[in-house]
């Protein structure tokens, strides 16, 4: 093929955001770790006229799904369509792009799994392996890793799930923990045969590591792909025990599923599919997936690497016919005020309650300032008060309020037409080129931090330029010159406009409404654009400042939903076995219980008159075993029972089923 004619193949590009699951609503480490990146960097293509598709959907299928569904009490579709919902509407109201926002649980994304998971049967990619499984008889299922809990092996947290322990972050198979038990019910599982099958990753540890070698991904990304195939690749199960979910398309596979990580990313193309059919134009689909020339580009958080680095490469390998992944641009955590962010503590910020108490465009500007594209970030409210303030309003928004507010004070609304440039002018363009210029190198390299530093930075050039030029003097003293420095300034709003697209869209719309100019192609970005006498618009100011009081309103509510937890949490609940009931001398409606809660402690409580020793001695209660002891008749008390009162009754609070003294109650 000689130059020209490969010059003439489009390249086409692909851009996806890790499918968020939809089990619960998104938090800004959603946005910050993978949406807003995803989303600047189409845009950016876009305006750059590339041929790009921006595709995401819900995650759909697999435990977590059914986890919540369980926890409301409703059906795993009726969760799957409220969250699928909630986060389109939350996207929108952020800005966030798509060409399209599909679901793991529609007809064509099941058809699309299981085809390729036939196509890799049929090629001896996949095969069935028995192994032993955790099941509990009384919920009569097999466990799914997370469904298993119990004590971590390596630092002996209680709570650990069968998947990892979130104490020391250590990943675990079920096998390691210590007391395991089901998650539902509590009851000790017990180990059963079941066929699995198993995608031979093996097959592809030579073909991987030959491609893998050529990628000039972020160090991160590369070291941890490299981590795992230095360990070699195995066989990994792609099929679950579960009801809700891709069925294997296997006779005798009828009562299983599809493992979620298996089908997830396969939701990238179904979702282009859906999104050729929407178009009318069904087969365009392949054209980006099949065709030579398409970069394919996942943004996603670091969780999510080996599944994009590794087991999503090998299947597409598999398959054959369709493009490799080109980069995946993996992101560290957005943390909150310190600590990480964690949805069952509720120590998050939640998108779709933050747009009903702000601009969306001030979350999309602070989150590109601390996009943890190198490591861990920390989302403050008040630093989110101060970058707001100080650099979108007091440096962009004054800026444009200024240069437009002139125009329409002095100049009756129309943009003079400049007249000789001089140094100090040509130094302000120079400057603003160049910016130009570095944005466009920085969001290449997907250095979003950058690229937004430099976006304000026309601003402030901008600002100090209008100080340096004086207008509001020239006016008076040196009509020409006052007339070159307004244009430039409206030129450099204009840049501010078309710019902010990727990172303010909002206020860019506003800024653009307000010069009454339509938006310009990014490669004439640096060109001066302003027709002869152009009349502006009507001038508003951009923002609101964010006041001290929405801060604390906002400091207040994460601190007050988490004490709660935090104090329960500090009671120390456990379960009590009670060993040895002994009266106290002198006191009518007090024991003494000798009580096992992990180790004995004695606890004074008022039961007599309300329960016999004989129907105390052995039963499991609920113990508050954080409290300062203290002592009653002569006897130390070390905790509380909890029972319930109803008139003169007491009723202890017991567990309805065998429970190991000390296991923590939560
Ligand atoms: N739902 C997964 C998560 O939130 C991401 C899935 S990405 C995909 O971690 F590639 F599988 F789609
Ligand atoms: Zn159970």
């Amino acid at each position: 093929m000689d130059k020209d004619s490969s010059k003439r193949i489009t390249e086409r590009i692909i851009v996806t955001d890790a499918l968020p699951y939809a089990n619960g609503p998104l938090h800004i480490g959603h946005f910050g770790g993978v949406h807003l990146p995803a989303d600047i960097y189409t845009r950016f293509l876009k305006r750059k006229g590339k041929d790009v598709i921006h595709i995401c959907g819900t995650d759909e299928n697999g435990v977590p799904i059914t986890i919540a569904a369980e926890k409301q009490g409703i059906s795993p579709q009726e969760i799957v369509d409220h969250y699928h919902n909630l986060m389109e509407i939350t996207f929108k109201n952020l800005g966030v792009e798509f060409d399209n926002f599909s679901g793991t649980s529609r007809k064509v994304h099941h058809e699309l799994a299981q085809d390729f998971f036939l196509n890799l049967y049929e090629k001896g990619y996949i095969e069935p392996i028995i192994t032993e499984e955790f099941y509990c008889p009384k919920c009569e299922r097999y466990l799914p890793d997370r469904y298993v809990e119990g004590t971590c092996p390596y630092c002996g947290y209680e709570k650990a799930r069968g998947d990892s322990c979130e104490s020391c972050g250590s990943w675990l198979e079920p096998e390691q923990l210590i007391n395991p038990q089901c998650k539902i019910c509590g009851s000790i599982p017990e180990k059963r045969k079941t066929k699995h099958w198993y995608l031979s990753l093996n097959k592809f540890q030579k073909k991987l590591e030959g491609w893998l070698n050529k990628k000039k991904w972020k160090k991160t990304v590369i070291r941890y792909l490299q981590g795992w195939m230095k360990e070699g690749l195995k066989p990994r199960p792609i099929t679950r025990d579960l009801k809700w979910g891709i069925k294997v398309p296997l006779e005798e596979a009828k009562d299983k599923v599809l493992y979620v990580w298996f089908d997830a990313p396969l939701g990238y193309i179904s979702s282009t599919i859906e999104w050729a059919n929407k178009i009318g134009k069904p087969d365009k689909w392949k054209e980006y997936w099949q065709g030579k020339n398409t970069k394919l580009i996942h943004f996603l958080g670091k969780d999510n690497i080996v599944f994009h680095g590794i087991i999503w490469p090998a299947t597409l390998m598999g398959y054959g016919e369709y493009i490799l992944p080109s980069e995946i641009p993996a992101n560290e955590y957005v943390n909150l005020e310190g600590q990480k962010i964690s949805t069952s503590n509720n120590w998050a910020v939640w998108l779709h309650e933050y747009i009903e108490d702000f601009d969306p465009d001030f979350l999309r500007y602070y989150l590109s300032v601390i996009i943890p594209e190198t490591k861990d970030s920390d989302f403050k409210w008040e630093e989110f008060q101060e970058r707001v303030n100080t650099e979108l309003i007091n440096i962009l928004a004054n800026f444009v309020h200024r240069t437009l507010k002139f125009i329409q004070q002095y100049l009756d609304g129309r943009i003079p037409e400049p007249k000789i440039l001089r140094k100090e002018d040509e130094n302000m363009l120079k400057k603003t080129n160049e910016l130009v210029d570095q944005i466009d190198e920085a969001l290449t390299n997907f250095q979003f931090r950058r690229a937004v530093q430099y976006f304000i930075q026309i601003a402030a050039v901008g600002n100090r330029y209008y100080d340096q030029m004086k207008p509001w003097l020239t006016r008076k003293e040196d009509k020409e010159q006052m007339k070159t420095t307004m244009h430039l300034c409206a030129h450099i709003v204009h840049l501010l406009g078309n710019i902010g697209e990727l990172f303010i869209p909002f206020g860019a719309s506003r800024i653009l409404n307000m010069l009454n100019l339509e938006r310009k192609d990014w490669d004439s970005l640096k060109e001066i654009q302003i027709p002869k006498d152009h009349q502006i618009g009507e001038v508003n100011p951009l923002y609101k400042k964010v006041e001290d009081k929405e801060i604390v309103k906002e400091i207040r509510r994460l601190k007050m939903s988490y004490a709660s937890i935090e104090e329960f949490k500090n009671l120390g609940l456990k379960i009590g076995l009670i060993e040895e009931i002994e009266e106290i001398e002198g006191a009518d409606k007090l024991y003494k219980l000798t009580v096992d809660t992990g180790e004995k402690r004695t606890l004074v409580a008022g039961l007599k008159g309300h329960y016999t020793p004989q129907e105390l001695k052995g039963k499991r209660i609920v113990v508050i075993t954080n409290l300062q002891p203290i002592t009653i008749r002569g006897v130390r008390s070390e905790g509380m029972l909890l029972a319930a009162t109803e008139g003169e009754n007491i009723t202890l609070i017991s567990p309805d089923q065998v429970v190991s003294p000390g296991s923590p109650v939560s």
